[in-house]
């Protein structure tokens, strides 16, 4: 069997994809990578780890060749909040490693590649409530513009040299093992956090704000789904919308108080409102739904409860922090 490398490997949603794909295919198959080789190994103590920066081709042409790569996900990024604070290492990042990972997957004949793109790809002027999967994309934040070109590239590599590349609109990721980092949803994960740690929370968004959200088991399945798909039932090579859940950062705090009683929360927006504010409410995932069989298990009560536990559990035995 060909080996799987995963970059971006060490991040949230990178070290449970490497479970999920350890577990389907073998320990020994998939070849976790990350610019940080430390936070990997600690993530992933146990199966290849390779330090990895995207940026340098050479690099990784020469783990791509090494371990007999023939599939690739490719999640190494700057998200959101931080490529507002750093654009031009955003565009560098997201770009030119996508652009690395493509043009390796076309010269060495990799069999198969995934890239997540975002709801981060949508700008003003369309529907904000069931965002339709094909709308004018134009984007506000430097994030957003590197995923909407992204998909365009991606596109083009399917296009002209037949690379077989997939890709999501993933909505923010909530998860329980490794916290986010500069996003525009770690809020909804950073509630979880300090309802157990502290029963209150500072939100950087107002109460109304309402985004596209999912839980990250939902993610895991939906991405292996695509993966597993047949190429003839993938109709579409830039990022697939995707729904899981719906609610306001305020409808995610009542939620939270049904479980930990005492918890308060108060609503200070920053600079992330306005990113917020750019973003749909909701996406129509019909297209992926239609193509390869999507559909969300959790809801806003299922995936609060779920969390509350793995949290709370891991908080009693003193290993939570924020
Ligand atoms: P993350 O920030 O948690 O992890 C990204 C990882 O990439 C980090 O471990 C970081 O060390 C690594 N990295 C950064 N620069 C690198 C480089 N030059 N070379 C190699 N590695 C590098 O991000 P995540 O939340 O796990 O997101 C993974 C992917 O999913 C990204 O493409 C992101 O845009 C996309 N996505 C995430 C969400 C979400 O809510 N988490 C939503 C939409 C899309
Ligand atoms: N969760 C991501 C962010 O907030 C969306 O792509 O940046």
């Amino acid at each position: 069997m060909g080996k799987i490398l995963v970059t971006g490997a060490a991040g949230q949603i990178g070290s449970e994809l490497v479970v999920a794909l350890r577990e389907k295919h073998g320990e020994e198959n998939v070849i976790a990578t990350d610019i940080l080789l430390k936070a990997v190994e600690r993530v992933l103590p146990s199966g290849p780890n390779e330090q990895v920066d995207v940026t340098e081709i050479r690099k990784l042409q020469e783990a791509i060749g090494t371990w007999g790569v023939t599939t690739i996900y490719h999640l190494a990024a700057i998200l959101s909040a931080a490529g507002e604070k750093n654009p031009q290492t955003a565009w560098d990042v997201n770009m030119k490693g996508l652009q690395n990972i493509l043009e390796l997957s076309r010269e060495l004949g990799v069999k198969r590649v995934y890239w997540p793109s975002s709801i981060a790809v949508f700008g003003p002027g369309i529907p904000r409530v069931k965002t339709p999967q094909d709308v004018p994309l134009v984007p506000t934040t430097m994030y957003g513009i590197t995923k909407a070109a992204g998909e365009l590239l991606c596109n083009y590599y399917h296009q002209r040299y037949g690379v077989d590349v997939r890709s999501i609109r993933y909505p923010g990721i909530i998860s329980n093992k490794v916290p986010p980092h500069g996003g525009t949803t770690d809020y909804a994960v950073d509630m979880f956090y300090q309802a157990i740690l502290k029963k209150r929370y500072t939100c950087f968004v107002r109460e109304d704000t309402v985004l596209p959200m999912m839980y990250m088991p939902d993610a895991i399945r939906a991405t292996l789904m695509l993966m597993d798909a047949s190429p003839k039932s993938v109709t579409y090579h830039m990022g697939h919308n995707l729904a899981g859940l719906s609610f306001s950062a305020g409808e995610l705090a009542r939620e939270i108080k049904k479980h930990i009683p005492g918890f308060t929360c108060e609503f200070v927006p920053d600079f992330r409102q306005k990113i917020a504010d750019s973003w749909p409410e909701s996406v129509d995932d019909s297209v992926a739904r239609r193509d390869w069989g999507w559909k969300p298990k959790y809801n806003l009560a299922t995936m609060t409860e779920d969390m509350i536990k793995e949290l709370g559990a891991r908080a009693k035995q003193g290993k939570l922090a924020a």
